[in-house]
């Protein structure tokens, strides 16, 4: 870990100083993250590195950018906390307006005392304990989406168990590729989210027909990082003719829950517009008259976040590669090494000199430890700051602490304060659930 303040209250805000140039020009903005480059200098000298940076103002502009793009139509956007969990970001979202998708009971827990209402939460999780279930149903959230027959069965149990009515959905599989990474694509058969849609209608008879259920809605969630609209649009008219073929049935639901997925641009080559994606919803549902919910994450706050990092150590040898090594790796940023993904990475302050091919490494004992391989970058010397860009999202939630390497600090830009959200966590804090 490099310099810092390990153990300040997160609540003090600094004042972003004038902006300075750095002796080879630094850039004038990070894209995304609306910050110069001394802000994120004084944030690096002062939170230490590994740290995460968000801007408030890109989350509020994404957030509008969706919201906008219902025109009015009955909507509401239940962000998905599993891609930033952090209390400050997701408190910032509720104030913008948006709903909660949770995904365990710590989110559920996390939304609500972000000031969410239950009446605000879906709660979605292909494996739900009996504890989760008994408080899903006692807090009434908005629906509890339900994945399987045994657990439509469990839920009943429960709520006649507690004298109420839960509110249900069904999420639904339909078998469409959305085209993504295969480790975050739910949306086919061979995968282990929701029923087969052809199983729905009679499931939904079922749920009508019992004493603890109310089906409110349908719901499906085919994948993340998706790039083309196509496997949503497919997704989005599959769920409104099973709504159509429900209604005509007397099954009439409250809502279609299209679930998030919308995927953002790491690396420059074109993604769907958020706004043409809602619209496409929008097209698709507007015949039903339904509200339409959807629960985007990595739209929202993926772009908005950057990591700060510190070049630890530069090495070659002759005729073997060249390495940086970083103060920040798997354990901060968890995506290269889990999904091979790729994250935009430059020095804060470029040096003069050509762009060399290198892998740039983190310090984990562990050969998948690598944000990038045969990159051609800048020349860095040991104590350089480094940038990772959109790494808002599914960063630091993954974050974890092998090693014994404490969680790293973030911090939250608005406007020209800044302030720290979550401060490093301490080595003691680490080792606080232990016994000796
Ligand atoms: C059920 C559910 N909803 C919403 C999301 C958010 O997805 P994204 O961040 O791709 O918008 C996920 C993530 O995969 C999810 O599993």
């Amino acid at each position: 870990m490099n310099g810092g303040e390990n153990t300040r209250s997160p609540t003090p805000n600094h004042t972003i100083r004038p902006e300075r140039r750095g002796p080879a020009g630094g850039h004038d903005r990070i894209e995304g993250v609306n910050a110069r480059t001394s802000q994120l200098s004084d944030i690096a000298a002062a939170a230490g590195t590994p740290c995460y940076v968000y801007d408030a103002g890109a989350i509020r502009a994404a957030y509008a950018t969706l919201d906008a793009a219902f025109g009015g139509y009955p909507h509401a956007i239940h962000y998905a906390l599993k891609a930033n969990s952090t209390l400050s970001v997701v408190r910032l979202l509720h104030g913008l307006g948006s709903h909660a998708d949770a995904n365990s009971l710590g989110e559920v827990d996390v939304a609500l005392r972000c000031g969410f209402g239950p009446d605000q939460v879906v709660f979605t999780g292909v494996g739900k304990s009996a504890a989760e279930i008994d408080r899903a149903v006692s807090l009434g959230l908005l629906a509890i989406n339900v994945e399987s027959p045994g657990e439509l069965d469990r839920i009943d149990q429960r709520a006649i168990a507690q004298g109420v009515r839960a509110r249900v959905a069904l999420r639904v599989n339909p078998d469409i590729d959305a085209k993504s990474h295969p480790h975050i694509s739910t949306g086919l058969k061979s995968n282990k989210f929701g029923v087969p849609i052809d199983e729905a209608p009679a499931l939904f008879r079922e749920m009508s027909s019992r004493r603890g259920l109310h089906p409110v809605g349908a719901h499906v969630h085919i994948g993340s990082q998706i790039t083309t609209l196509d496997p949503l649009s497919k997704a989005a008219a599959a769920v409104v003719a099973l709504a159509r073929d429900l209604r005509g049935e007397g099954v009439e639901l409250q809502h279609l829950d299209m679930g998030g997925g919308l995927g953002i641009s790491y690396d420059g080559s074109p993604v769907v517009d958020p706004a043409e994606y809602v619209r496409a919803l929008v097209a698709a549902t507007r015949g039903s008259g339904l509200k339409v919910a959807i629960e985007p994450g990595r739209v929202l706050v993926g772009p908005a976040g950057v990591l700060l990092s510190t070049v630890v150590d530069v090495k070659q040898f002759p005729g073997a590669k060249r390495f940086i090594v970083l103060d920040a790796g798997m354990t901060e940023l968890m995506r290269p090494a889990l999904y091979n993904a790729y994250h935009r990475i430059e020095p804060l302050i470029r040096r003069r000199g050509d762009d060399v091919p290198v892998d740039i490494v983190g310090p984990i004992c562990e050969s998948t430890d690598a944000f990038a391989r045969d990159r051609n970058f800048p020349p860095v010397e040991v104590g350089d700051v480094i940038v990772v860009r959109d790494v808002g999202a599914y960063g630091a939630v993954m974050g974890h602490t092998y090693l014994r390497r404490p969680l790293p600090p973030e911090v939250l830009i608005d406007g020209d304060n800044w302030r720290i959200i979550r401060r490093r966590q301490t080595l003691d804090e680490l080792l606080a659930l232990e016994t000796e």
